[in-house]
């Protein structure tokens, strides 16, 4: 309904009805924040409902005499709300903009944010490492599963039913019990695996990684890895083990590395010894590390691979990788090589 005397009581035409009109629509023009409350403002005291639009339908009514003056004020009044909103609009409008722009400024000269590329763990790259050592000598490498079956990882390896490394102390098993799958804890079940497939002479070495109910602590992790070895032939002796672990001690660890064979029991491995290696560097001192075991591959595996030990011979061995980053590269704690640290991997090169 437009406004009119009989629907706006207070709309009595006078100076100060005019003044007071426009002092509220100054004050609300200026309070106004942003373009939503100048607009709501504007409505109010500018549009159709507002006091001065009441007023000025009040000219209507009053002496002909009085006419062109109180007009001319009604009209200056809204000519002067009028250019306040003007001004404010403008004022409004570029600080808006100016906001705008500043949230949307983009610094050239700045750093991209990009994504950094991954790097390989140094535990991968070395693993690749000693596996090209033996490439070089013509050896095969070969995988095999991390969930591996019970025959290939103990019973094929000459291990009795009774073998303390089968019970739950050390051995992750995998439910139902009765399909004897269990995490490999050795890298020896792939000895097996390739004498089957691949026959002999074999000389195969094959990385990747192992599961034991170990406790992690500065030289044991429940999740590592090993490097096996296996070579058969005719004619095989202990010696030609010694001098291949001495060339991969030399060519992994450094040419001033050394080596020791202390004599141990491995059921698959007869004579068995335990390889150990000299750590200058150690943080408890310099001594002797184990670094893995080894031997002349036992009859009674030759023979759960249909191979008569007769005739072929050899010899395996299986050194942990994490024991080879500690020697070859001076880490102390092997806990550091598990937490995935970016800055653990950075130190031995970012190789993609
Ligand atoms: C074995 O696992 C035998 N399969 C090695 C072998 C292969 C003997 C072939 C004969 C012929 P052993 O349990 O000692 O042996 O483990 C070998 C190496 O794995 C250790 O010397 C050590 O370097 C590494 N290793 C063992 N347990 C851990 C662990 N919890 N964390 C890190 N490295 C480990
Ligand atoms: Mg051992």
């Amino acid at each position: 309904m437009p406004p009119s005397p009989e629907n706006s009581p207070n709309a009595v035409i006078s100076e100060q009805a005019v003044a007071a009109a426009v002092e509220a629509a100054l004050a609300a023009i200026a309070a106004a924040g942003d373009t939503a409350q100048l607009k709501a403002a504007k409505s109010a005291h500018a549009g159709e409902a507002s006091p001065l639009a009441a007023l000025n339908a009040t000219l209507r009514d009053v002496p002909a005499d009085q006419k062109a003056a109180l007009g001319a004020l009604v009209g200056r009044a809204r000519a002067q709300v009028g250019q306040a909103l003007a001004a404010r609009e403008a004022e409004l409008a570029e600080a808006e903009e100016t906001a705008r722009l500043a949230a949307e400024a983009i610094d050239v000269t700045a750093i991209p944010a990009r994504a950094l590329p991954g790097a390989r763990h140094p535990l991968s790259t070395l693993m690749e490492q000693m596996s090209d050592i033996f490439i070089a000598m013509g050896w095969e490498v070969a995988e095999g599963p991390e969930l591996e079956n019970e025959w290939f990882n103990f019973d094929a390896l000459n291990m009795d039913a009774d073998h303390p490394a089968r019970g739950t102390q050390d051995t992750f098993f995998v439910e139902p019990e009765e399909r004897h799958l269990l995490l490999r804890t050795q890298t020896s079940p792939v000895q097996v695996r390739s004498l089957l497939d691949r026959g002999v002479p074999l000389y195969v070495v094959s990385p990747g990684r192992v599961f034991r109910k170990d406790e992690l602590d500065a030289t044991h992790t429940p999740v590592f890895h090993q490097l096996e070895g296996i070579a058969i032939d005719k004619g095989l002796t202990m010696a030609h083990l010694r001098g291949t672990l001495e060339h991969l001690a030399r060519a992994v660890i450094g040419e001033g590395a050394r080596i020791r064979l202390r004599p141990n029991y491995f059921p698959f491995t007869e004579p068995s010894a335990e390889l150990d290696v000299w750590h200058p560097t150690f943080k408890e001192g310099a001594r002797w590390i184990e670094w893995g075991g080894c031997g002349m591959v036992n009859p009674n595996v030759l023979r759960a691979a249909g191979i008569d030990p007769e005739v072929y011979q050899g010899f395996a061995f299986g050194m942990g990788i994490e024991r080879t980053l500690m020697f070859r590269n001076g880490v102390q704690d092997m806990r550091d090589m598990v937490e995935g640290d970016v800055r653990f991997s950075q130190q031995f090169g970012m190789v993609v």
